[in-house]
This record gives C-alpha cells, structure tokens and sequence, in this order.
C-alpha cells in the first residue's frame, strides 16, 4: 500500500473514533495544521520535477479535499450528538411544584384582619373611615370632649405626656380615638357617619393591657339621632363581626364625659372549657363604651345642639380580635412572633367581605 493510500486510512480513521470536538480538532491539527502530515506532503511539492509534481500534487490535493470533508462531516455529526445530550441530561420537568410564593407563606396579622372586617361591616352601612394622628393636642383629646381641666375623668387615662414645645403647649400621645370624633366635626357637616378605627395609648401594661392598643369609634350625627338608632346599629355589628345570628345584649349606665347619657354594652355569651361562645348562654362580656354625644361636644365642635344630635361608640379592638379568635394573651401581638403569625395569621388574599365571609 502506497504511503498516501496509508495516510488517508489512518487519518479517515482517527476521524471516524474521534470522540468529541477537541479529538476532533487534535486530529485535524495532526494532519492539515501548519505541521500536519498533509501539510508537510504539500510543502514537499515545490522539490519535485514537473511531472512527479502534476500526479503527486493531483493525488495530495484529492486526499486534502477528502480530509476536510470527511472533517466537516464528522464536526457536524459530534455537534448534533452533544445537542442531543444536552436536550436529554437538561430537561425541565414542569410538573415539579413551583418554588413557594410569599403568598402561601406570608400572614397577616389578626388585628389587621380584625380592622378589615370591622371596615367591611360598617362600609356596608354607610360609615366612611375618618383618621387623625397619633400625637393629639389636650384641647382635642379632652378639653372638647367635655373633659374640664383638673376634672378627675382625666386621670382615668394614663397619658403619655411629650415635652411642651416652644410655646409652652403639652401635647399627648391620644389616649382613645375620640379625638377623631372632634376632628370630623369640625371638618364635616352632618349628616356624619364614620368609624375611625387607629391606635390609642395608655400607661398601662398586663395579660390584657398594653401602652399601645387599638380602638375603633364611631359616630353618627343628624337632624335626628337616637338611641334606637344606636342599639340597632351595634346589635348588627355584633351579629356580623361574631358571625351569629343573634346576640343578646345588655346596656348598662355608665359615665363619659363626652356622652349623655353613657352605657357600656354587654354581649351574652357561654364559657366551656375556657372557649367562649356568643349569641347564647349565662355570662356577660363587656365589649364597649357608648352614648349620645353630649350637648357641650356638639358646641365645642361647632355645631348647634338644638338642632342636631349624635350617638358614638368606642371599642377596643384588640379585646373583640382576643375573643373572635380565642388569643389569650395581648402582648403576643406586639412580640412579632413568626410562629404565633402562623397561628393566627390570615391568608393574604382572602379579604374579609360580607357576601363571601368575615373569617374564612
Ligand atoms: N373613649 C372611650 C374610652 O377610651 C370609649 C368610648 C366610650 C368612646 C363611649 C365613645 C363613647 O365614643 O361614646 O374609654
């Protein structure tokens, strides 16, 4: 066998085994490179005589051509080999469960459920949202709600005082959201209607009390208010937010100095076994603080009590979310506790509306 006929089996061979690109490349190299065997035969024609050169160059070209075609092929095949191997080894499976949204994981917390449904009971009857701040001035958290300086109703309240400021003044952080009621007056003409749910302070901290807390007032003033209109508009509140369809309650004389005259409202309820029960049974729960707004509040806000009235509540929210939902202990909603999030926490897409639920 002639060397060339030797040559071109070996080469064809060593591309026909070479396994991957770069054997593949290795064996081009050896044959067709700068010093290749092909390389080296064709740079040895310029030292033949004319006739050799003509038949050698012809048959040394002719197995050049083979070389890389043979070459191209082989590239060809081993790129759609490794394509394919890829396709096999990184398949997806679409069927595996998708990483976990912070929607499945994420709670919202019981007071913020609570607010929300409170919001979806009195919207469905026509109450807007009024809100004030925090940080109140003593006139609007006391003075013009009937509060009297030096009046021992003030001490009722353990306020948090803040420093007076340059003119002297003392401002507080509010001690309820009644301050709110003051604001909408003298913002709104009547008729009103408005809850103004928010966050109140008092110096004050055990199983069921903490410096900071929750309440929602409401108030509704008109040509004509009364209490008939009252007891009816906290009796199906009760009924919607307790998710029952009765409830009992019980409204005892009381004393604020914003109202007149002032009840506290008892809802009936049963104890077994430490859970609790409304809309039947033995016991009494008190739930909140109400009355007609008072003559003097109606004036200091602007408005002639002669021609009209008003009935408000105030309740605390965190104790009404304590006893929907069977939370001992208040503290643990300020403790940021991710496991009791867990607990109590709502989903967060399933806002509470009348029509598809409160709670579920
Ligand atoms: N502001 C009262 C408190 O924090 C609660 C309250 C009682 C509000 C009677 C009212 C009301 O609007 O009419 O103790």
């Amino acid at each position: 066998m002639s060397d060339l006929r030797r040559l071109e089996r070996e080469t064809l061979a060593a591309i026909e085994t070479a396994a991957d690109e770069p054997a593949l490349e290795a064996v081009r190299v050896a044959a067709l490179g700068k010093k290749g065997t092909i390389s080296a035969l064709l740079a040895n024609l310029g030292k033949m005589s004319p006739d050799e050169r003509k038949t050698q160059g012809a048959r040394i070209n002719a197995l050049k051509d083979k070389v890389s075609a043979a070459l191209a092929e082989r590239r060809g095949a081993l790129k759609t080999a490794a394509l394919e191997h890829r396709l096999a080894t990184e398949t997806i499976d679409v069927t595996l469960p998708a990483r976990t949204s912070p929607l499945d994981i994420g709670r919202v917390h019981p007071l913020s459920q609570v607010n929300d449904e409170i919001a979806a009971i009195f919207a469905d009857l026509g109450f807007a949202i009024a809100e004030g701040p925090d940080i109140e001035t003593d006139d609007y958290n006391f003075g013009k709600l009937n509060f009297p300086p030096e009046h021992p109703a003030r001490d009722m309240h353990d306020t948090f005082f803040l420093a007076p400021d340059a003119r002297g003044e003392r401002k507080l952080l509010r001690t309820h959201t009644s301050p709110v009621q003051v604001r909408t007056m003298l913002r709104q003409k009547p008729p009103i209607r408005v809850i103004c749910p928010g966050r109140a302070y008092r110096c004050d901290s055990d199983q069921t009390h903490t410096p900071m807390f929750h309440q929602v007032e409401g108030l509704v003033v008109d040509k004509q208010a009364n209490l008939g209109q009252l007891k009816w508009t906290l009796s199906e509140f009760c009924k919607a937010f307790f998710e029952v369809c009765d409830v009992a309650m019980r409204f005892r004389p009381s004393y604020f100095p914003f109202t007149e005259p002032s009840m506290e409202v008892d809802i009936q309820c049963s104890r077994r076994s430490g859970e609790i029960r409304f809309g039947a049974g033995e016991d009494w729960l008190e739930i909140l603080g109400c009355g007609m707004v008072h003559p003097n509040v109606l004036e200091n806000c602007g408005l002639d009590p002669e021609v009209y009235q008003g009935f408000a509540w105030g309740i605390g929210i965190d104790r009404i979310a304590m006893l929907k939902y069977g939370m001992p202990d208040l503290r643990a909603f300020f403790e940021a506790d991710i496991r009791w999030l867990r607990h109590y926490g709502f989903r967060p897409l399933d806002f509470p509306t009348l029509l598809a639920g409160l709670s579920s």
